[in-house]
């Protein structure tokens, strides 16, 4: 059932649970848990998976992310927070270097400069544009190496990490062109063990959520580091609160552990003492499908064909759609529809998530061709 509610009006959606007798609420984008619903939802005493107002500013502001981090000695890359031109490019030290608006900005707000024209042009737009709205933006050290997905399940004192993952963030192969939301994805990562994610988590995940909880913030949803492998180990990019699209298309899939019990037992303190996650062996791939004009802009009301010859083992998950007419789905924003796959190795996953990529069609769909080939040339 869809109710026609804002999904950020934390009243509105407390109400609406409450005359259902909803027992649990599962909060899912960093918009609402930013605006406060947890909280409303806490006020009305109905359970919530998804962290409060205060707890999203991890999300939320990128200052606050790096002080915690800095606080809880959680390696990340060298920053200054600025809010004029001038002070951004006098933080700059070397290039490239890392522009980042200091707000949500749907994994666009991230601009790498590679000399001092571009860097003054992203100061412009961030600062006198204010293309995503925010004041004051974070200067940030290049790092070089692959990126790592890390999400874990937090009950207010530990983190339990998932399976490792992989965004493909550019928009083009190759790993070229603006940065997206993301354009694929896969699970896991070679080089990323379950023992390996424990060791990531114990460095980095669970010392955020310490320092939180020092300062009086009880952690209860998904915390997801986004990291980078450097030559002196994992370094975080950036954390969000809620799971990750398109890695939780390619890591759920794989989960044989009851998901609704392990969401159930996060929102009690403590509540995942014990847990055991249990995975299926197979590798997932995820393909997204985007709209002409994606990332910049993204087109709407295009008939998508095909879906009916996806096979059944399959999963397409969609975003960007909508009923159209005469019981047509359309396109309705940039980032479509995202086609999922598992292979018992990564190249039977790739092709089987390609195959059916390939059967849906619509004017202008976009995807990326090389999601996952880096796993299937390091296995
Ligand atoms: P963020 O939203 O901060 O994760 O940034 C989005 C994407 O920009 C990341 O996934 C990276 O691909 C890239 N990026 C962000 N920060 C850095 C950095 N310090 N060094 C290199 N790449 C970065
Ligand atoms: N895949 C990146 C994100 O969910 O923000």
């Amino acid at each position: 059932m869809l109710l026609d509610l804002a999904a950020e009006d934390g009243d509105a959606v407390a109400r609406a649970a409450a005359d259902r007798d909803v027992d649990l609420v599962v909060v899912g984008p960093e918009a609402p848990l930013v605006a406060g619903v947890a909280d409303a939802l806490a006020d009305a005493g109905i359970r919530c998976f998804g962290p409060t107002r205060a707890a999203a500013e991890l999300e939320g502001s990128k200052s606050f992310c790096k002080q915690v981090m800095a606080a809880a000695g959680v390696p990340t890359a060298e920053y200054a927070v600025v809010s004029d031109a001038q002070a951004g490019l006098a933080a700059i030290t070397r290039y490239p270097a890392v522009i980042k608006a200091d707000g949500l900005a749907a994994g666009k707000g991230v601009i790498i400069v590679q000399d001092e024209a571009q860097a003054r042009e992203a100061l412009r737009q961030l600062l006198v544009e204010r293309r995503f709205g925010t004041e004051r933006v974070v200067v940030e050290e290049h790092l070089e190496g692959e990126e790592l997905s890390l999400l874990a399940l937090c009950d207010g004192h530990t983190a339990l990490p998932l399976a490792s993952a992989q965004d493909y963030k550019r928009i083009f192969d190759g790993d070229r062109g603006p940065n997206t939301g993301g354009m694929g994805s896969y699970s896991p990562v070679p080089a990323v063990d379950a023992e390996r994610a424990r060791e990531i988590c114990a460095t980095v995940h669970q010392p955020v959520l310490d320092e939180l909880a020092r300062r009086g913030i009880a952690f209860h949803g998904v915390l997801y580091a986004g990291l980078m492998m450097t030559a002196d180990g994992p370094k975080v990019l950036e954390f969000n609160v809620r799971f990750g699209d398109p890695e939780t298309q390619a890591i759920l899939p794989r989960l044989r552990t009851d998901l609704l019990a392990l969401l159930d037992a996060a929102v009690e303190p403590g509540g995942l003492e014990g847990a055991q996650l249990e995975w299926r062996p197979e590798t997932a791939v995820t393909v997204v499908l985007a709209s002409r004009g994606y990332p910049e802009s993204s087109s709407s009301g295009d008939e998508i064909r095909g879906l009916d010859r996806v096979p059944p083992d399959v999963y397409v998950t969609h975003a960007g759609t909508a009923n159209g007419r005469h019981g047509a789905v359309v396109t309705a924003g940039g980032r479509v529809l995202s086609v999922t796959a598992l292979g018992g190795d990564t190249a039977a996953a790739r092709a089987d998530a390609y195959a059916a990529a390939d059967m849906i069609d619509f004017d202008g769909k976009q995807l990326r061709r090389d999601i996952a080939l880096r796993a299937v040339k390091t296995a």
